[in-house]
């Protein structure tokens, strides 16, 4: 269930037509249920019983302030990539204390920022990086919590771009290096090793990749208590994949409690960053046909939406699903490629779909909540569309349309 259903002969968004939405606040248009968001994050959170669990919400796949808000009210945790991440966190009402901080890059300042407030913990993905981190906790007079991010060298399966967890990848600390990082954590005066950390690809489709993991990070968390360092709780990222097509993943309650068993009666506290399976099936991007173009090859529908408001499909080949508002009789089905008005061949949000279509139609793309709007760009200068969050009967904007002055408000030309 996401939300998004047909009722009498149309789409709706929860207990809201999308065709009224549309009409209302124009195309292209984000819409997000927060029934469904609920709904993908209790999936989680209700599940464990005799182990704490903390669903850290990955605020990259969706970071408008209300989705965030919507989770925080839950008592989700959040996991950042940047001080900006964390801002629109705190803005949200979340709590620092349930946060946790990812990423290979991190800044001195993005590290001040965090310890200032509080966050649960850091997940360090370098020998050098301890050291920074070490340092900036030491100025300003207070211990640091760390875990490091392993790379388990496993195959998750994925897509080569968001397959993290080879050693051939840019990620984590190569898990038979790590005893000898943690040793050295461990002497550093500002750190407190608080766990240890891994992510091993988005959009994973069953759960042995991450068995594979969590057996290779338990040994290691085995070989680390016998040298006498004690790790308190296990991070298993994200990545659980969602159904875009007919993929069929695991449902989060089924690979939570198989990472329970796991585990074992290891006392270890077990920390989730799922991003993709909260956010991505509870929103849709509606879009408007423009003019249908039908050439001697290829039949284009020129719709509203394009690759700078959800690059997926021209960066990963992503297939998303592509289905009418108002499905109708009145045109011949035919075989679409659905294009955006950029000037770039790339610039398509799905291709070869059998679809009856007219000019003006209304089309929406599923699975769109995750990984959509927050990659989405001002190329061609074209303005972001707007994010509105359904409840129930009532649609919310939570972020309006930008302007074409916002964006030239930031820019200058040179003096006389
Ligand atoms: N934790 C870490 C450290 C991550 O790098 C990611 C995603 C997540 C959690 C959340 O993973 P999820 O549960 O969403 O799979 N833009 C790509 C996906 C990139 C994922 C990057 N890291 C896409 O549109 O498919």
């Amino acid at each position: 269930m996401d939300h998004f259903n047909y009722r009498d002969g149309e789409l709706y968004a929860e207990d809201v037509s999308v065709s009224s939405i549309a009409e209302r606040f124009g195309t292209p248009a984000y819409v997000y249920s927060r029934a469904a968001i609920e709904q993908h994050y209790k999936a989680y959170d209700d599940v464990l019983k005799g182990r704490k669990l903390l669903v850290c919400y990955a605020v990259k796949a969706n970071s408008n302030l209300a989705v965030l808000n919507v989770l925080a009210r839950l008592g989700a945790g959040f996991d950042i990539v940047s001080a900006g991440e964390l801002e629109r966190v705190l803005r949200a009402g979340g709590d620092a204390s349930k946060v946790v901080f990812s990423g290979v890059g991190k800044q001195e300042w993005e590290m001040r920022r965090a310890l200032e407030v509080g966050v649960r913990c850091f997940n360090v993905e370098s020998d050098t990086e301890l050291d920074r981190l070490n340092a900036v906790a030491g100025e300003l007079g207070v211990k640091a919590p760390v875990s490091l991010r392993v790379n388990p060298d496993v195959d998750a399966g994925t897509h080569p771009y968001i397959s993290t967890g080879l050693k051939e990848n840019k990620f984590g600390i190569d898990i038979t290096e790590a005893p000898a990082v943690y040793a050295r954590a461990a002497t550093l005066p500002n750190l407190d090793i608080q766990g240890v950390d891994c992510h091993i690809g988005s959009q994973l489709i069953s759960v042995s990749p991450f068995m594979d993991a969590l057996d290779r990070v338990l040994a290691l968390v085995d070989e680390l208590a016998r040298s006498g360092i004690h790790i308190r709780h296990l991070d298993m990222g994200g990545g659980l994949g969602v159904t875009y097509h007919d993929e069929q993943p695991p449902k989060p309650s089924d690979y939570v409690r198989a990472l329970h068993e796991r585990i074992g009666d290891r006392k270890l506290e077990l920390v989730l960053e799922p991003g993709r399976s909260i956010a991505a099936n509870a929103g849709i991007l509606i879009t408007r046909v423009e003019f249908l173009k039908c050439t001697e090859h290829r039949n284009f529908a020129i719709i509203d939406a394009a690759m700078n408001d959800l690059i997926r499909p021209a960066l990963y080949s992503a297939w998303q699903a592509i289905v009418p508002v108002q499905p109708h009789l009145d045109a011949e089905e035919k075989v679409w490629d659905l294009v955006g008005p950029v000037c770039e061949t790339g610039d398509f949000l799905g291709k070869d779909r059998p679809l009856r279509l007219n000019a003006g139609d209304l089309l929406a793309v599923r699975s769109a909540g995750a990984y959509g709007f927050v990659m989405s760009s001002n190329y061609n200068t074209r303005n972001r569309p707007p994010e509105l969050m359904v409840d129930g009967d009532q649609v919310h904007v939570v972020r309006r349309r930008e302007t074409i002055q916002d964006q030239l408000a930031p820019e200058n030309c040179l003096p006389e």
